[in-house]
């Protein structure tokens, strides 16, 4: 019975946290997982899920390796000049949730299910998780859209990078598939995300757990 009862409870808890605005995710588990080396030998790209559900833990465990901050004011991941610009979105079947690091929580910036806009392959319609990588060019110290070109969006392409290692690398040690994806209609997931014109969405990472 006790087998029974807790994968409900996982599965009751995510699904009554995705019906607030805000989602106040658990704290990072800093301490679990398989080892550095192991998780490198165990990464790799993964394209076919299940829709099994991600618990809350894992959400939070996972956007905390993308992006979470792991000294007072720096990340888990590096940024070019410490500008911090990136920002992490997560496509869930509830909706469009973006990543508050400070707070370590989840706000929800659109209802619904838009996980199949989150990438040009068929498998992002079921996958539990679509992350979208978004380079906040203000942030960057821009100031206006015609600065924003492929080489001042270089150093995000490569902000993005680190975080995506990052998400792989957590998600090998929970078990999880991922794949980073360029395959992504940057202007359909603007206008879809509602998103003003100094951000630009520059990949997307599928996590969820490996069909069988
Ligand atoms: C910048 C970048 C963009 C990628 N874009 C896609 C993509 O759009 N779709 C996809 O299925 N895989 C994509 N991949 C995953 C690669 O195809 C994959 O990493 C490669 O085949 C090597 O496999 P591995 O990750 O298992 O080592 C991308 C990888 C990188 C680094």
């Amino acid at each position: 019975m006790k087998k029974l009862i807790l994968p409900l409870l996982i599965i009751f808890n995510l699904q009554t946290a995705c019906s607030q605005e805000v989602i106040t995710l658990p704290e990072p588990d800093i301490t679990g997982g398989i080892s550095l080396m192991q998780a490198l030998n165990e990464r790799q790209t993964s394209r076919e899920f299940s829709q099994k559900d991600l618990t809350l833990q894992d959400i939070s465990d996972l956007c905390w390796a993308a992006w979470g901050y792991n000294r007072d004011d720096k990340r888990t991941a590096p940024s070019s000049q410490n500008k911090q610009e990136m920002e992490l979105y997560l496509f869930l079947k509830e909706g469009i949730y973006k990543y508050n690091a400070s707070e370590h929580s989840l706000i929800k910036t659109k209802k619904g299910d838009y996980r199949s806009h989150s990438g040009l392959q068929d498998f992002v319609e079921d996958a539990p998780l679509n992350f979208v990588y978004v380079s906040n060019m203000e942030s960057a110290g821009y100031e206006s859209p015609d600065e924003i070109t492929c080489e001042t969006l270089t150093p995000s392409h490569a902000n993005t990078g680190f975080m995506a290692q990052n998400v792989y690398l957590t998600a090998a040690s929970k078990g999880l598939g991922s794949v980073i994806r360029g395959w992504i209609d940057a202007d359909d997931l603007h206008n879809i995300m509602e998103l003003d014109e100094m951000q630009v969405p520059l990949y997307g990472q599928t996590v969820g757990y490996i069909k069988q």
